[in-house]
């Protein structure tokens, strides 16, 4: 099937209150995951827990058999940027890990990530993860009318790049999201000011900034889903759903809830924060 280019789906308020509760399933998921998250779990143990909590509640996981997903997580640790498989290595003591998670219910997708720190990291590693965090919400800023894609693309860009020498990911992009997991606009996390499609209310996107300590380059393992830094090197991935309005964008997702269980448990640092 051919498609065209620049297909941008807009929703109706009522779409836009069901893509809430999609993504907000996805951020209580991430919430049981931070309560729980230690050194010694393994994200294979992530993965069922998850699977297990939205069983529950009428969804089915968006990636679980996404041209060929095999779970229902990805589980990205240190130097895997995303797409990372659950397995049964035990976490560690030092160890970053990205939880990405999609979810469908009732027709609408979820999808979105956050990166725990587990126990005592460097404070280069630490600063890696604070400002990925930090660029996701400087993009988020700019995702109201009358901007550009380009312009969140920028804002991402000058926090990470710019002005902390970090690596910014070029394979792999944000994402319009709906009733599919990938709506168009592309989302790059890098780019121009000013360009790209313009931004119209009620257009949702995924926005995550993939983020490397060193140098932007990364390669897909033979598996081909694992996505690792060329250099080893660590790299942070932060995901939220985002509904362009007029004065202020809507963010869908939830990170207080995640944080608030990742501030009470004491196997996970946030002090970044
Ligand atoms: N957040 C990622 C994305 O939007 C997760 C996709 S994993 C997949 O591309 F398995 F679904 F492909
Ligand atoms: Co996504």
């Amino acid at each position: 099937m051919t498609r065209r280019n620049n297909m941008i789906i807009y929703k109706t308020e009522s779409e836009i209150a069901q893509m809430r509760d999609a993504a907000l399933l996805v951020s209580k998921t991430l919430t049981e995951v931070a309560k729980v998250l230690q050194p010694g779990m393994t994200t294979l143990q992530i993965n069922t827990l998850c699977a297990d909590f939205i069983k529950g509640k009428q969804a089915i996981s968006s990636f679980l058999n996404y041209r060929g997903y095999p779970f229902t997580i990805c589980a990205s640790v240190n130097d895997v940027v995303v797409h990372g498989f659950p397995n049964d290595t035990p976490l560690k003591n030092g160890d970053i890990v990205s939880i990405d998670m999609g979810v469908i219910l009732n027709g609408w997708h979820g999808d979105h990530a956050y990166t725990f720190v587990l126990g005592e990291v460097s404070a280069d590693v630490l600063n890696l993860v604070k400002v990925t965090k930090e660029s996701l919400y400087k993009g988020i800023e700019k995702a109201t009318i009358n901007n550009r894609i380009g312009d969140i693309s920028y804002a991402i860009q000058e926090h990470t790049e710019i002005k902390n020498g970090y690596g910014v990911v070029r394979e792999l992009v944000g994402h319009g999201l709906g009733r599919s997991l990938h709506e168009d606009p592309q989302m790059p996390n890098y780019g121009k000011r000013g360009t790209g499609p313009k931004l119209k209310e009620n257009l949702v996107l995924a926005i995550e900034p993939m983020i490397n300590m060193g140098t932007k380059d990364v390669y897909t393992e033979d598996d081909g889903w694992t996505v690792r830094t060329r250099d080893g090197k660590p790299s942070v991935h932060f995901e939220h759903d985002v509904c362009v309005k007029r004065n202020k964008a809507l963010i869908l997702s939830d990170y207080s809830i995640i944080e608030a269980a990742e501030k009470a448990n004491t196997n996970l640092n946030s002090a970044y924060y």
